[in-house]
């Protein structure tokens, strides 16, 4: 099995013919079968595709890890610029979530294209609540069980149910998991569920041990010193080769990581490809 996960936007671009934007967005290639995960914020997606070569139009299948704007931004551009595709998501993704600012105000920073916008555009969604297949050896892991209770969302996320203002625990939070014959490869967007919850999840569903490698968000930039210490110590006892982390993490998040877990832990920036 051939596999390579290319980071099209990430907050941070290393070359000036790339740009960063805020959120993630990934090529993932398991021998000829193409995925695009996440759509980043708005067009960086695009543009880093056209400066790196990258035919977006070749992609089979569209995954969505969660419905917060940084990940399905640029959905609705890519099915009306490139057509009809199957998309993949937890059905969760279109829930109303108003972020409380300072001052009192509220940004919605849910997905800001309804259902019926985006089926219209060519959006041909299959909800995947629960750990699932989409692809030979390649699944979504649907709602992740939250087990350790030293794992949060990572903010003050809210939502609206029945028009009352609640907390959001972000239950479409999904990551996609290729089984590789050396090790599960997961790739996560923003982490909501937790980075532990998310890996032991893969591991318990797949029947693996061995994880090649994580890459994605892993929304630890606000996370406390007891929760980098009881997440550092939980990664230290699972079998990981690399974590690559992107996006959500924050500078102090990796370079705790880094400092406890050494040269498994780099940084995933806009363009940087991983092949396994
Ligand atoms: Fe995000
Ligand atoms: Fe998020």
């Amino acid at each position: 099995m051939k596999t390579a996960v290319t980071i099209l936007a990430e907050n941070t671009a290393p070359i000036p013919s790339l740009i960063g934007e805020y959120g993630f967005a990934a090529l993932i290639e398991v021998d000829n079968y193409r995925i695009l995960f996440d759509t980043g914020s708005a067009e960086a997606l695009f543009k880093n595709a056209k400066a790196m070569g990258i035919d977006l139009g070749a992609v089979d299948a569209v995954v969505i890890s969660h419905g917060h704007f940084d990940h399905t931004g640029g959905l609705i551009n890519y099915l009306k610029q490139y057509g009809p595709r199957p998309v993949y998501a937890h059905s969760g993704i279109f829930a109303h979530r108003p972020l409380p600012m300072r001052g009192g105000d509220y940004r919605d920073i849910g997905c800001g294209f309804s259902r019926e916008e985006l089926a219209a555009a060519g959006g041909i969604f299959h909800w995947q609540d629960d750990f699932g297949s989409i692809a030979p050896a390649i699944y979504l892991s649907g709602a992740v069980p939250r087990n350790n209770s030293f794992e949060d969302t990572g903010g003050n996320f809210k939502m609206v149910i029945d028009g009352k203002l609640q907390d959001d625990p972000l239950v479409d939070d999904s990551a996609l998991i290729i089984d590789h014959p050396d090790g599960l490869i997961i790739v996560s967007g923003c982490a909501h569920s937790g980075i532990v919850n998310i890996i032991e999840h893969a591991c318990r569903k797949t029947n693996r041990r061995q994880v090649l490698a994580f890459i994605g968000g892993t929304h630890l930039m606000n996370a406390s010193r007891e929760r980098m210490e009881k997440t550092i110590t939980a990664l230290q006892s699972l079998t990981i080769s690399r974590i690559i982390v992107s996006h959500c993490t924050g500078f102090y998040a990796a370079s705790q990581l880094y400092q406890a877990l050494g040269k498994r832990v780099s940084k995933g920036e806009t363009g940087m490809r991983f092949e396994f």
